[in-house]
């Protein structure tokens, strides 16, 4: 069991059992995070940066990499849709 934790205006986190992606985990927690495309990698309004964790994240697939890139992403920044996770993640949006 591992814990993923968002920060926004406010706190929220959600332990998982099994890897899943940081989306998945946001709608666990109830944490209002965007996802319009509803998580095919195409809006970037899922994106988070992540503060702790990272590599217990997927690498970046080429679909997140191209949004990224369109979006001016820092190195630290991830897709919530396409970042699966497998140990405790801290990130923020
Ligand atoms: S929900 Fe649209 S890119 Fe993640």
């Amino acid at each position: 069991m591992f814990k993923i934790t968002f920060q926004s205006q406010t706190t929220h986190s959600a332990e998982l059992e099994q890897e899943g992606t940081l989306l998945s985990a946001a709608s666990k927690a109830e944490s209002p995070l965007n996802h319009r495309c509803g998580g095919h990698a195409r809006c970037g309004t899922c994106k988070v940066e992540v503060l702790e964790g990272a590599e217990h994240l997927s690498e970046k697939g080429t679909a997140e990499a191209r949004v990224l890139e369109v979006l001016k992403a820092k190195p630290s920044e991830r897709l919530a849709c396409q970042a699966w996770a497998k140990g405790d993640v801290v990130c923020r949006y």
